[in-house]
């Protein structure tokens, strides 16, 4: 079993470390800039904490490291992790920049190390049978849909977090891709900065991504007002008979037939196999499914989409790996 350090001890490193100790694979490190979070993870696993995320880093103890920080800190941490010759776990995204993206792929590679960056929707049981149920759409639909996150906020930061766009909209661009099942070739989409007037950020985006095999998407991402219904996140994909409905955070499925509607239900069970899948990769030697050159196309994609939206101008995907 790999000996792991979270980095980043709020809401998602204190999920993470949960997630791995019910895996048999407690964390050993705890680092936090804000010294008692660590400390209090630390306790409850018996491992060690500091406020030096790069101590946590090069500690020989260590193989192994989860960066779950702002944003702004995912690219330098991630960078050093790989220099160190330490596998990683990179929430999403992966980073705000193109050139942050490239530069910790770049790094991986240099090191041979394994990244994986977070996707959790992807590995939600609901989502593997949607994918088995429908395997080619020629059309999907999907609503990554918040609640008005606060001007104050960290991820509403431009420096640290980027908003909701670049925050959220990384969920919606994998699973739509995984969905899919073919290669993103081209988007356009509309929206701005539509209500944080005092932010310099795109807070809503509504676009259409073209699929090499046909397929259209239509896409939603915003902080502008949750149903319960839905909740955060909803996708449709469909083949012209057949539809599969996730809604309600993933938790429930419609699926049609072209002739009965079947209800399945299922568990935010996305944290737990997502974990799981990267333990797996580490022990096989193998790249997850959900890497960095994943990771850094998803994130392409959406600043592709930001760049629509400054120019008015459908833009190519067709060279962004
Ligand atoms: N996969 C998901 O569904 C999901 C959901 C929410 C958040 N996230 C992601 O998880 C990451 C963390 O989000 P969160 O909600 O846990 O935030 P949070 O505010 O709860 O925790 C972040 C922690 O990181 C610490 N930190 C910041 N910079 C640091 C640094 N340089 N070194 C060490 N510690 C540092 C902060 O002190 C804080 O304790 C982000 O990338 C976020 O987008 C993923």
């Amino acid at each position: 079993m790999p000996s792991i350090a979270i980095i980043g001890c709020g809401l998602i490193g204190a999920e993470h470390a949960r997630c791995l100790a019910a895996l048999g694979c407690p964390p050993v490190f705890f680092a936090d800039t804000d010294l008692s979070r660590a400390q209090s993870l630390a306790n409850v696993y018996g491992a060690q904490a500091t406020a030096n995320p790069v101590a946590a880093i090069v500690s020989p103890d260590v193989d192994t490291v989860y960066i779950c920080t702002y944003h702004d800190t995912h690219a330098p941490l991630a960078i050093a992790a790989a220099r160190s010759g330490k596998h990683i776990f990179l929430e999403k995204p992966m980073a705000l920049t193109s050139a942050e993206c490239h530069a910790i792929a770049d790094a991986v590679r240099v090191a041979n190390v394994t990244c994986m960056t977070g996707f959790k929707l992807h590995y939600y049981s609901l989502t593997r049978k949607a994918k088995e149920l429908i395997r080619k759409p020629i059309a999907l639909t999907t609503r990554v849909i918040d609640r008005r996150w606060p001007d104050d906020s960290w991820a509403n930061d431009p420096i640290r977090g980027g908003g909701n766009v670049l925050s959220q909209g990384c969920h919606a661009v994998d699973l739509l891709n995984y969905l899919a099942g073919s290669k993103p070739i081209r988007i356009y989409a509309e929206g701005g900065n539509l209500h944080h007037p005092g932010l310099d950020l795109v807070d809503t985006m509504a676009a259409t991504i073209s699929y090499e095999s046909g397929a259209v998407a239509s896409l939603f991402i915003g902080d502008v007002g949750m149903t319960e219904h839905n909740g955060k996140f909803s996708f449709q994909a469909m083949n012209g008979n057949e539809t599969i409905h996730l809604y309600r955070r993933l938790t429930r499925m419609s699926y049609f037939d072209g002739e009965t509607d079947t209800r399945f239900d299922g568990d935010e069970d996305g944290f737990l196999n997502e974990n799981r899948e990267f333990l797996s990769a580490l022990s096989d030697h193998r790249k997850p499914e959900t890497n960095e050159i994943h990771g850094m196309r998803t994130q392409l994609i959406l600043l592709a989409g930001i760049e629509s939206i400054r120019t008015h101008q459908p833009q190519s995907l067709e060279d962004i790996l």
